[in-house]
């Protein structure tokens, strides 16, 4: 049997906490080396049993955050928490606790492999079951926890023989076989028909509650990031720019960067685009960045000192933060 649930504390002690994680690539070659920062500074803590957007243009961080959280990558510097202990080496442990769900499950899932092989493999390699009936059963249960049925016909199918929503449902099947505590969720439906999106939300949503996960739910979408999560994180230019509760920070968003993004999304109930400002397409550099804010070039109330200094955190009221000088001003 898949073991039973934890009990759902949210509002303990973080179970996922990062502090000052930077991630530096070497580019360039030999010619022109150079580094690009793609993870700046980043701190947040992850409460149990709660989802978490990571939201933020494409090339902000959000994909190497979630790789370095999952130990693919090794950070330049800074540590990562997994329930308050510091994480130095992808322990079996860590692997079996943190699991990651990536944007397009048929590159995630072998095309040559049955579903029953995906599912039996991480049960097995985590030693999680004493004979092969066990191991069965186990994947059996795990495929009508994620809404596939019946589970013995679909386990017997092979990737290509599943719909694309059905793939991701295998996929986070696979994550929760070894009853992890974090899940990081790389745009996991973003290739999904607009239909099916809402059905996986609502799957993820159900496994935090019935197996106590807790979700790094990346995201370009802030209308799903808002359905599912709790709070959000704004990623620019590899920094983290602002955090807070959802309702709360979409309603009033404190850094000018979180602004242009809930702006420039689109509104049904207003033909043509929204986002009109002229600053809009320079993306930022990160290969040797300029000092300051990395926003500065687009930003619509720069100061002369954002050229200078990136803000530390301003940490403002009802558990929200921003880093910005204009808003560390007015706030
Ligand atoms: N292995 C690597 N070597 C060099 N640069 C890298 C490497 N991995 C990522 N980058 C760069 O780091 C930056 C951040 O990439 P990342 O994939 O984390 O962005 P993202 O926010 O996930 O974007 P997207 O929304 O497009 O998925 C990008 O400029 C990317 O090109
Ligand atoms: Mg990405």
């Amino acid at each position: 049997m898949i073991a039973p649930a934890r009990e759902t504390r949210p509002g303990d002690e973080p179970i996922l906490e990062v502090r000052s994680l930077n991630k530096q690539f070497r580019v360039g070659g030999m010619f022109a080396p150079g580094r690009l920062h793609a993870v700046r500074d980043v701190s947040f803590s992850l409460h149990a049993g709660t989802v978490m957007a990571l939201v933020g243009e494409s090339g902000s961080g959000k994909s190497t955050t979630a790789r370095l959280i999952a130990k693919l990558i090794p950070p330049t510097s800074g540590t990562i928490l997994l329930a308050g202990t510091p994480t130095r080496r992808a322990t079996p442990d860590y692997r079996r606790r943190v699991q990651m769900v990536f944007q397009d499950p048929f590159s995630s899932l072998n095309p040559v492999h049955t579903i029953a092989h995906h599912l039996a493999r991480p049960i097995i390699v985590h030693d999680r079951a004493g004979s092969a009936a066990e191991v069965t059963e186990q994947v059996w249960a795990l495929l009508a926890l994620v809404g596939l049925n019946p589970p013995d016909e679909i386990a017997a199918k092979h990737p290509h023989e599943l719909s694309g929503g059905q793939r991701q449902r295998v996929a986070f099947a696979r994550a929760v076989a070894v009853d992890p505590e974090v899940v990081l969720a790389d745009e996991p439906v973003s290739m999904l028909d607009v239909s099916i999106r809402i059905d996986i939300l609502n799957l993820m949503d159900r496994l935090r509650r019935e197996r106590h996960l807790s979700y790094l739910y990346i995201t370009h979408d802030l209308a799903s990031a808002r359905y599912i999560a709790q709070s959000i994180i704004v990623m620019y230019a590899g920094y983290a720019v602002e955090g807070g509760p959802t309702e709360a920070l979409l309603a009033a968003p404190a850094h000018p960067y979180t602004r242009r993004l809930i702006a420039a999304v689109p509104n049904l109930t207003r033909a043509g685009p929204r986002d009109p400002s002229p600053a809009r397409a320079e993306p930022p550099n990160l290969v040797n960045p300029a000092p300051g804010c990395p926003f500065a070039p687009r930003c619509p109330v720069v100061m002369a000192r954002c050229r200078q200094i990136m803000p530390e955190i301003t940490t403002l009221a009802n558990g929200r933060w921003v880093r910005c000088h204009y808003a560390q001003e007015t706030a």
